[in-house]
C-alpha cells in the first residue's frame, strides 16, 4: 500500500486503487508549509475528532474533491451546516462495507470538541480492512485496554499511532499499544508539530527497536511503500 504522510495527523492511504485521507490539517501547520492543499486528492477523507489540528482542511478539500468523508454523527451534522452534504456518519463500535473495504469504529480515548465549540461526538479510531492489507489508525487516544479487542476483529499489517505525549499516548505507551494490537509495523504521527509534542526522534526509535517494533517516520511529503 502506498502512505503519504502530510506532517501532524494527515496522511493519504490508497487502499483498492481509492485514495483515503485521514484527519486533513496542512495549512496550520508551519513544519507542512511546502505541501500544496489544493493539490491533495482525496476519495475519501476519514475524520476522528473534531478537533482543529485534525479538521483545519477539511471543508476546503471535501468541497473541491467531493470525496465522501467518514466521522461521528455529530461532525456529519456540523459539516451539513457548512454545505458539505456527501458524508456518511458513525459510531464507535459500528462498521460499514465501503468500495475499498470495510471501516470499523472503534474506542479512542480523547475529547471531541469542533472549532466552533459545538460537541464533536465520540473521538474514534478506524480499522480499515481490505483485500490488501488491514491498519488501525488509533486517531487521538490514551492507551486504553479497549485495544486489547483489536487483534479479535482483524489481523492488523501496520497500525498508525500517536506518539507526541502530551495530548495523547508517547512513545512508551505506544510501544504497549503495539503489543496490544499484535502489530510490529507503527507509524508515529502526532509528534513535533507544537512545543508541547516535541519528541527526542533516536531515543524514541531505540524503544521501539529494543521492543521489537518497526517505527516509520516518514517525511512530510513522503510517499512510502508499507
Ligand atoms: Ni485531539
Ligand atoms: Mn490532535
Amino acid at each position: 500500500m502506498k502512505f503519504t504522510y502530510y506532517g501532524h495527523s494527515c496522511f493519504t492511504v490508497e487502499v483498492s486503487g481509492k485514495k483515503l485521507l485521514f484527519d486533513p490539517f496542512i495549512s496550520g501547520n508551519e513544519l507542512a508549509k511546502d505541501i500544496d492543499v489544493n493539490s491533495i486528492e482525496a476519495d475519501y477523507i476519514l475524520v476522528s475528532h473534531g478537533h482543529q489540528d485534525h479538521v483545519l482542511d477539511l471543508v476546503s478539500i471535501a468541497s473541491r474533491t467531493g470525496a465522501k468523508v467518514i466521522c461521528a454523527w455529530e461532525i456529519y451534522v456540523w459539516l451539513s451546516k457548512q454545505g458539505i452534504d456527501n458524508v456518511h456518519p458513525m459510531n464507535t463500535g459500528g462498521k460499514w462495507n465501503f468500495d475499498f473495504g470495510t471501516v470499523k469504529c472503534v474506542t479512542a480515548k480523547h475529547s471531541s470538541g469542533l472549532p466552533d465549540g459545538s460537541y464533536g461526538g465520540n473521538p474514534m479510531g478506524f480499522i480499515i480492512s481490505s483485500k490488501e492489507k488491514n491498519f488501525y489508525y488509533s486517531g487521538d487516544t490514551a492507551l486504553t485496554l479497549d485495544m486489547q479487542l483489536i487483534p479479535q476483529f482483524t489481523v492488523i499489517d501496520f497500525s498508525v499511532l500517536p506518539i507526541g505525549d502530551n495530548f495523547t499516548m508517547g512513545p512508551a505507551d505506544a510501544v504497549r499499544a503495539a503489543h496490544m494490537i499484535n502489530c510490529h509495523t507503527v507509524v508515529g504521527v502526532h509528534y513535533d508539530t507544537f512545543g508541547f509534542i516535541k519528541i527526542n526522534h533516536k531515543d524514541t526509535n531505540d524503544l521501539f527497536t529494543t521492543n521489537g517494533l518497526s517505527l516509520l517516520l516518514p517525511e512530510i511529503g513522503e510517499t512510502i511503500s508499507i
